[in-house]
């Protein structure tokens, strides 16, 4: 596996780890009726796990799996971008939720998230083609 498919697995595993703790938390404050406060945790818990899980996980196998040029991953560069990009926004968009910040940071982060998709397809795009061509 390359060493950046296993940053971005590694880092998809430990929002996994966070996402599922927040979830649990509003899942026992359903029923025990903790904290009001747990409830805020929502944003953070669809943030963390349809992002940093979800996306950073498809894009870690990807880049491991999709067609190769003889032995090169193309455009890796593009590719280390998009992991700092995506974490960088994820990271971005949780802190403006917790700390209630204004909505810019937020708008901030979704900014980062989809420039680390355009530059993901900047390295997948070549590769995604049929088998011999
Ligand atoms: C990949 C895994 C998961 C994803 C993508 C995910 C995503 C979401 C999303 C999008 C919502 C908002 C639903 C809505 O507003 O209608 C939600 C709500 C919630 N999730 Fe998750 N979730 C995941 C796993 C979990 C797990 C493992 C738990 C508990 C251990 C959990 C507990 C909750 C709770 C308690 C809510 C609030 C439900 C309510 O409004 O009553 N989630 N989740």
């Amino acid at each position: 596996m390359p060493r950046l498919s296993v940053w971005f697995i590694r880092a998809s595993l430990l929002y996994l780890a966070a996402g599922f703790t927040l979830g649990a938390l509003m899942l026992a404050n359903k029923g025990l009726r903790l904290e009001p406060f747990i409830w805020r945790l929502l944003p953070t818990h669809i943030e963390v796990l349809l992002v940093g899980w979800i996306v950073q996980l498809a894009m870690g196998v990807a880049y491991w799996i999709l067609p190769r040029f003889q032995s090169s991953r193309g455009n890796t560069r593009a590719a280390w971008l998009a992991f700092v990009l995506l974490n960088c926004g994820v990271l971005l968009a949780v802190a403006a939720i917790v700390l209630d910040v204004p909505a810019g940071a937020t708008l901030a982060g979704r900014l980062l998230q989809a420039s680390a998709v355009a530059a993901f397809a900047v390295n997948a795009w070549p590769r995604v083609k049929p088998v011999g061509v």
